[in-house]
């Protein structure tokens, strides 16, 4: 039993540990001591190699050098330090034995190579090495640097490779969602999982990045009008750069909480049909903003926003140029449309559906447009929406790669419009369900036969109200994510 006096610390009693042999001993949050008795002398050690993490009281000890089963890393047993230059050294402790029990002051231990490790996380978040990455985050972790500093220095990262991508496709929407929902499912772990997690989240979203000039914001005190004109003619303009300024400023001039509105409100515009990308990763970026905060998001907000709503379009295929008009048409009725969330209106769910997948973009473009005059409710709407995808998902084979992911991005738009109504309103919804009807007419090619959504596939119901319940009771149900 381990008992603790001042910074002294009994932990064993010197029978426990026979001449020439090792004994862990767990210490703390799965923290581990390895003492070593050489020749009568005991010596007290982190029980984890530095290296990786190598139990070290499986290695041998020779003329005071101890030396790791694994890879073969060895240290001075006295002073911890290494013979690698390139390895950190081994934390070791002060013991003394004091009628025969031994005891070994921990609190001596400076944790003083915070920033070296810092730096290490950052070279392999550059240089995409997971070993590295790996390492560098469980030293860190290992010497209580608080998660949420690790957390900031790789969303940074990933801000700065993404604000130096070159190229017009707009990446960064996607790893935007593995950094958000990495760091959730790393939520339900502990210790060495949850360590594994961190490690995969980061590694998930490395790659070279770029020193890039500073955005500084316009000068002068600028009406928040006039940068949100600016911002929407750029954005029809297709001028990325221009509208990061002005988000920059807007944020400068404390206007942050109209940006992300603002951003879904040129998103949904009907020019931009047929980028389902721009509502999912605006999604990912308004999760960013509530987990971090605008002060650790805001850079990489504004820089893939920009990018997202400031895009080259290119000339629309002839179905595309259609739909552009089609919704163009419309948008004046639905801007002037009276949305609520109480309304009780019966609507025939089927019908509705049978529309969206009718291989025919007039008759589904009116059927979204007839279903909201009528004054059925987003809400109501959007589970429609997802209820569909779920359902062509549920009737596509796994193992069936065409159509697989164009089905998924079907699910995380029809899904992603809560948040779109969230953080963008009503009428940003109700122009999101336009392109996400889209979506499904241009899946038309993946050809899954219309059925009726209210009869479901193996006769069993689920008791939820939305995604998120249904979420949870999935991961409470599957024992493999509970390790
Ligand atoms: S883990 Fe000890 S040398 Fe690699």
């Amino acid at each position: 039993m381990v008992q603790q006096t001042s910074e002294w610390i009994r932990v064993a009693a010197f029978s426990d540990v026979p001449v020439g042999e090792a004994k862990a001993i767990k210490f703390g949050e799965g923290r581990s001591i390895a003492l070593f008795n050489v020749d009568g002398r005991v010596y007290a050690t982190d029980n984890q190699c530095p290296h990786m993490g190598y139990p070290l009281t499986r290695g041998a000890v020779r003329h005071g050098i101890l030396t790791c089963d694994w890879h073969g890393r060895s240290f001075d047993l006295e002073g911890g330090g290494c013979f690698k230059y390139e390895c950190d050294n081994l934390q070791t402790f002060p013991v003394d034995v004091r009628h025969g029990e031994i005891w070994i002051q921990m609190g001596s231990a400076h944790y003083e190579r915070r920033d070296e490790h810092l730096r290490l996380l950052s070279e392999g978040l550059l240089s995409k090495d997971r070993w590295t990455i790996s390492k560098a985050i469980a030293l860190l972790l290992k010497a209580r640097v608080p998660e949420e500093d690790i957390v900031e220095m790789i969303l940074r990262h990933l801000g700065r490779r993404i604000a130096s991508a070159q190229g017009d496709e707009v990446d960064g929407g996607a790893d935007v969602s593995r950094l958000i929902n990495g760091l959730k499912v790393g939520r339900r772990y502990r210790d060495a999982d949850r360590l594994m997690t961190l490690a995969t989240t980061a590694s998930s979203v490395a790659g070279g990045a770029a020193e890039r000039l500073e955005v500084v914001p316009l000068p002068g005190n600028v009406a928040w009008e006039s940068i949100d004109q600016w911002t929407r003619m750029f954005s029809h303009d297709g001028q990325a750069g221009r509208i990061e300024r002005c988000l920059f400023t807007a944020r400068h001039l404390n206007y942050q909480n109209k940006v992300l509105p603002l951003l879904y409100e040129c998103a949904v515009e009907p020019h931009f049909i047929g980028f389902a990308d721009n509502m999912l990763s605006l999604g990912y970026l308004a999760e960013l903003v509530d987990t971090f905060g605008w002060e650790r998001s805001s850079e990489l907000v504004f820089n893939l926003g920009a990018k997202l709503i400031g895009r080259h379009r290119g000339e629309p295929e002839r179905f595309r140029r259609d739909a552009v008009e089609l919704m163009s048409s419309m948008a004046p009725s639905i801007a002037a449309l009276q949305f609520s969330s109480n309304n009780v209106v019966e609507y025939d769910e089927d019908a509705f559906a049978d529309a969206l997948v009718g291989v025919n973009i007039q008759r589904s473009f009116e059927a979204v447009n007839a279903v909201l005059k009528e004054g059925v409710t987003l809400d109501r709407l959007i589970t429609t929406l997802v209820l569909l995808a779920a359902d062509r998902m549920a009737r596509t084979p796994v193992n069936v790669d065409a159509g697989w992911d164009a089905l998924t991005t079907e699910l995380n738009l029809a899904a992603s419009l809560r948040t779109a109504q969230r953080h963008g309103g009503d009428l940003v919804a109700a122009k999101g369900l336009f392109h996400a009807a889209w979506l499904i007419f241009s899946n038309r090619w993946i050809n899954i036969p219309a059925r009726s959504l209210s009869v479901s596939i193996g006769g069993g119901r689920l008791d939820v109200h939305n995604e998120d319940a249904a979420v949870d009771m999935i991961l409470n149900s599957t024992p493999t994510v509970k390790v």
